[in-house]
């Protein structure tokens, strides 16, 4: 072979490595309304930054007639790009070679990304559409499942983990998008289950579809696995692209500051109109978030699950920030289960990654009753208590209204390492709400009153002078526990100020193997 038939021979080997499994299970994956693994890639990646690896990578299983059937890559696109300019690795699973199911070369790709990802600190984009265990290898692929595991535990925390799921996600496939910090499921052509459908009616007698049973809708309302659904794949790949904007290439690096054309001393009128007289009644917390920060844009994550917390990204006067807010308008805004768990995992994600977090809070207590204390509302109420304590970012806490007992603790208080509480006027700082308290405190002398009249006049005189005493900012202002009370429409303008004077803020935990969150 001569120098240009050597060169001819490299492009057609290109050429067929890029064929994956070949035209007609191309047209099968566009028929079922999903891309490629190489033209997801295309989308996610600033144009023309991909650099391949491992394009030659083959299978070398010799079983079950395997040995007469390969593909240049096996099955995953590996490499490295920009987006934004900056360097992420990915993976991209190919449905179209094996349906995307996983051999030992096809995990030692992954894995090798994932080290290269490691050592130059920048993250991993993982987009997941496979069969699971390539059936021919067995135990070589369980091996390469765990190589691929090991590598996103060790990567928590260090690198940023993204993981798309555009295709199927079964059995043990499902931990290593579980293992990353953001899942992202695209609706109708995706599932993500431990166990199947079919199993599950053999084992438990329960009929259920796949779409039920792991869809996108199960894991985004139901279960909190994934925390975006998307209805089409472009939509997905673009929302890689947003997240990362909030996040620093790597746990030693800060969130990048862009210029804002947005004052960070726009003063918010609307704000000081915003809580109801009556404070009982609800409003919506994420008008609040819109009015605040840049351009009122808020990412939110887990928008679909635990509606009571609102969790997500933004920017204030250009810097990156976690934004963690009790929601009003969503049963009351109360803490329970779930809400405890949503809120807590992403002040970890936050204060792994250097992004501060500023903490709105209006919340009347956690949820009371049996359902919640079975299901272990003190462990999962204590996960978001350590997150908070555990953070040493910087943390701002603002107080709109409700903010009592174990809750008023929880979020973000002072004394757990609060850089700055500040409360609005409207703030109710206590240990319970007037009623319960009026309820422990003179509910005997209320039942020795004969008439119902007598004892719902004097419970309301004494819920009242229990709300002037107690339901302000000004007693936790007394003690140093709140820091300011401020209008609320100098809230934008106060909270930008603050992270500035906070971005060299530094705090320590002692030195420990690791903590013994409660999980
Ligand atoms: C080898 C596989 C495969 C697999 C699919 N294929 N899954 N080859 N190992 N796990 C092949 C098919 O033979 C077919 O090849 C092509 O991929 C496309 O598959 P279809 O069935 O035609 O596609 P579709 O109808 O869309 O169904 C997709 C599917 C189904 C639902 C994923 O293929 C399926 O149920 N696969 C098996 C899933 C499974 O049980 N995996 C092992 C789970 S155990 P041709 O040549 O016809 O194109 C596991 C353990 C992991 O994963 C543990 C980790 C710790």
């Amino acid at each position: 072979m001569n120098k240009t038939d050597k060169i001819k021979q490299l492009i057609d080997l290109r050429v067929q490595a890029k064929l994956g499994g070949g035209e007609k299970r191309i047209d099968s994956q566009h028929a079922k309304g999903k891309y490629t693994a190489r033209e997801r890639i295309e989308i996610l990646l600033d144009e023309g930054s991909f650099e391949e690896f491992d394009m030659f990578v083959q299978h070398r299983c010799n079983d079950f007639g395997i040995e007469s059937e390969s593909y240049l890559g096996d099955g995953v696109v590996t490499g490295y790009g920009t987006i934004d300019g900056r360097i992420v690795y990915v993976f991209s699973q190919d449905f179209t070679v094996f349906g995307g199911s996983l051999s030992e070369s096809f995990a030692k790709k992954i894995c090798k990304v994932m080290d290269q990802a490691m050592k130059v600190g920048a993250p991993v984009i993982g987009i997941n559409d496979s069969g699971g265990a390539r059936i021919q290898e067995g135990v070589q692929s369980l091996a390469g499942y765990a190589e691929i595991f090991q590598r996103n535990i060790m990567a928590s925390g260090v690198i940023p983990q993204i993981s798309a799921i555009f295709g199927p996600c079964a059995g043990g496939a499902v931990y290593s998008p579980a293992l990353t910090d953001i899942i992202i499921m695209s609706e109708k052509t995706s599932y993500m289950f431990v166990t199947g459908p079919k199993v599950a009616k053999t084992v438990t007698g329960e009929n259920i579809s796949t779409e039920d049973l792991g869809g996108a809708s199960v894991h985004t309302e139901k279960s909190g696995v994934a925390h975006f659904r998307v209805e089409s794949e472009e939509e997905g790949l673009l929302l890689i692209r947003k997240l990362l904007e909030y996040l620093p290439q790597n746990n030693l690096e800060e969130p990048i500051t862009t210029i804002c054309d947005d004052p960070f001393d726009r003063i918010c009128d609307p704000l000081n109109e915003i809580i109801p007289e009556n404070p009982n009644l609800p409003y919506d917390m994420m008008d609040v978030i819109h009015e605040i920060v840049d351009r009122e844009e808020f990412l939110e994550i887990h928008r679909h699950y635990a509606k009571n917390i609102i969790v997500g990204f933004a920017k204030m006067s250009g810097q990156p920030i976690g934004i963690v807010a009790n929601q009003p308008n969503y049963l009351a805004g109360v803490l329970d289960i779930n809400a405890s768990r949503k809120a807590a995992r992403f002040v970890r994600f936050c204060d792994c990654f250097n992004v501060p977090i500023l903490t709105l809070v209006d919340v009347p207590g956690f949820l009371p009753g049996s359902s919640q204390e079975y299901g272990g509302i003190i462990t999962h109420g204590a996960k978001l208590m350590f997150a908070y304590g555990e953070a040493t970012v910087p943390k701002i806490t603002i107080t709109l209204r409700k903010s009592y007992g174990g809750a008023h603790d929880v979020m973000s208080s002072k004394q757990l390492r609060g850089d700055l509480n500040y409360a609005w006027p409207s703030a109710e700082i206590a240990v319970m709400g007037a009623k319960g308290a009026i309820e422990v405190l003179e509910g005997r002398k209320i039942s020795a009153l004969e008439r119902e009249e007598d004892r719902l006049a004097y419970a309301a005189q004494k819920e009242k002078e229990y709300t002037e005493r107690f339901a302000n900012p000004y007693q936790a202002a007394k003690f140093g526990f709140i820091d300011d009370v401020i209008e609320p429409r100098n809230t934008r303008f106060r909270v930008c100020r603050a992270l500035k004077m906070l971005a060299t803020k530094k705090d320590v935990n002692p030195p420990k193997k690791h903590s013994n969150i409660p999980l």
